[in-house]
């Protein structure tokens, strides 16, 4: 199948949610690590619950409110005092995301070929808007698409379904990035052609059918799309 746009998660795959660690470090020596993993895993917990609640008008909140009840609660969790100064310091970190290094150049190439892009995210517009920004993104995405209207977190399949919405093709002409193993997976049963970065190594999920590509990292795209109009995806071999 050929593809004809590339979506991206952003928290994890575009940014990197574990350069807060220096902060969280020279915050709270010898834990900076352990708040960061407790942090994002908390933060997606927290994203599965209100989306699992379906009560989309009593319990959503914007990611950005979840992503700092994440924070407060690891923090707790961990005993350590954090200051409303930390707490501002930390989420400001958070605002202002290092980009993976090969990022910039593969949206580029991108637009250089004339591949729609887009990033759909988690993420309230707001908070995409700054990070989009301050990473230089702007004017290499054509898409920016937040969960925000619908009210739902993925894997929600209502969260899918904005991406076709968006760039008006069927999702299995739609390479779907992600860092997120589970995202990965969401977005293949939803009908999405998905590549995996796995840049950790991290073992692979062990439900449903794999991602159809895995790679180590960004550049791994530029394999799954056709080298010319009509041809097949040269490399980043199927995963199954
Ligand atoms: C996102 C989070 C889930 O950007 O990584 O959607």
């Amino acid at each position: 199948m050929k593809i004809r746009a590339v979506l991206f998660d952003a928290y994890g795959t575009l940014f990197d949610v574990h350069s807060v660690v220096l902060a969280a470090e020279q915050l709270f020596p010898g834990q900076g690590e352990k708040l960061s993993l407790l942090w994002r895993e908390r933060q997606i917990e927290y994203s599965r619950l209100v989306s699992m609640s379906h009560q989309p008008d009593l319990h959503y909140r914007p990611f950005w409110e979840l992503t700092r009840a994440a924070l407060q609660a690891s923090a707790e969790r961990l005993g350590l005092a954090l200051t409303p100064a930390a707490e501002e310091r930390l989420m400001n970190e958070y605002r202002h995301l290092s980009a993976f290094p090969e990022n910039g150049e593969v949206l580029a190439e991108l637009k250089r070929r004339g591949v729609p892009t887009g990033i759909l995210s988690n993420g309230n517009p707001e908070m995409l808007d700054v990070a989009v920004k301050s990473a230089g993104f702007a004017e290499l995405l054509t898409h920016v698409i937040s969960v925000h209207p619908v009210r739902r977190y993925k894997t929600d399949p209502a969260a899918y379904a904005l991406g076709p919405a968006a760039l008006g093709l069927p999702a299995r002409e739609i390479l779907f990035v992600s860092s997120n193993g589970w995202d990965a997976l969401g977005a293949t049963w939803f009908g999405y052609a998905t590549l995996w970065v796995n840049r950790s190594g991290a073992p692979p999920e062990r439900l449903g059918p794999p991602p159809t590509y895995t790679g180590r990292n960004l550049r791994e795209v530029l394999a799954c799309l056709p080298t010319k109009p009509g041809a097949r995806a040269a490399a980043g071999a199927p995963a199954a």
